[in-house]
């Protein structure tokens, strides 16, 4: 299976430019599994409610519509990030997509710093959907410093996690070696480059996007300031076993009388 993920600089609430460039840079990919930043299509340093509901979308509109021509291109599901707009709630969203359209949602459940000025945080337990029958789960940027959403995906059955990201903390991507091999699964952390100032706000987001394999060992890794494509060759099947030797295992060794949740 290949998986991996698009790298690049969004432009602040520019989605006609954001899609272009995506779409520049996923020219000739061919893949299984394609994971897109957090909020690729607008940036992430919005300053009130009203500016983020500005960008926002019920599921169906232009970002799924975009995903889903890409999806044709690629041959691939998309996973990428977006404003998802239910009500008068915002969430920040990813969505799963495919040449029929939405498969999945996830609704970011911890949210960063000012992101909980704006949005609501996400109410749904993280799903496992299949893309080519292999189980493929998503978290989004701040999920990496809460163990429990990727085990919860993997207890669900994850193979690999999508990842989509805005990091701006220098410790993700080194926390996702742990994500991955204390649950056996794969990782596609999609991170996006670039700064973004506006008002107060000053953001330099660390790019090094990185697939990680079920025994933490890094696949892909990229840079911290170049667009880019990069993809991994990977056996889901790998995932699958939780057993670490004879006499232990990932999951059946856990001691859930003993813990505080
Ligand atoms: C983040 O959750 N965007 C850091």
């Amino acid at each position: 299976m290949r998986i991996g993920f698009v790298q690049f600089g969004p432009v602040f609430g520019e989605k006609q430019i954001n899609f272009i460039s995506v779409e520049t840079l996923l020219e000739g990919c061919k893949a299984d599994l394609i994971v897109l930043p957090e909020l690729f299509a607008t940036g992430y340093a919005f300053q009130s409610k009203e500016e983020a509901a500005s960008h926002s979308e019920v599921p169906g509109e232009e970002t799924s519509l975009f995903l889903k021509h890409i999806a044709g291109i690629c041959n691939a599901t998309i996973v990428a990030g977006f404003i998802e707009r239910e009500n008068t709630d915002l969430y920040n969203s990813a969505m799963m997509v495919d040449t029929s359209g939405i498969i999945g949602i996830y609704r970011k459940l911890p949210l960063f710093t000012k992101e909980n000025l704006w949005f609501s945080p996400g109410n749904r337990v993280p799903r496992v959907f299949k893309v080519k029958g292999v189980k493929v789960g998503i978290m989004i940027c701040f999920d990496w410093i809460f163990p429990e959403t990727c085990r919860t995906l993997a207890l669900g059955g994850a193979q690999i996690v999508a990842h989509p990201s805005n990091l701006v903390l220098p410790w993700a991507q080194q926390a996702m070696i742990t994500r991955c091999l204390e649950n056996r699964v794969f990782a596609v952390t999609a991170n996006r480059i670039g700064r973004e100032q506006r008002g107060e706000d000053d953001f330099t987001f660390t790019g090094q996007s990185q697939v990680t394999g079920v025994r933490g060992e890094v696949l892909t890794l990229a840079d911290d300031d170049t667009a880019c494509v990069l993809m991994a060759g990977i056996d889901p099947e790998q995932a699958t076993d939780k057993s670490v030797n004879q006499y232990n295992n990932l999951f059946a060794d856990r001691r859930n009388n003993f813990y505080i949740l």
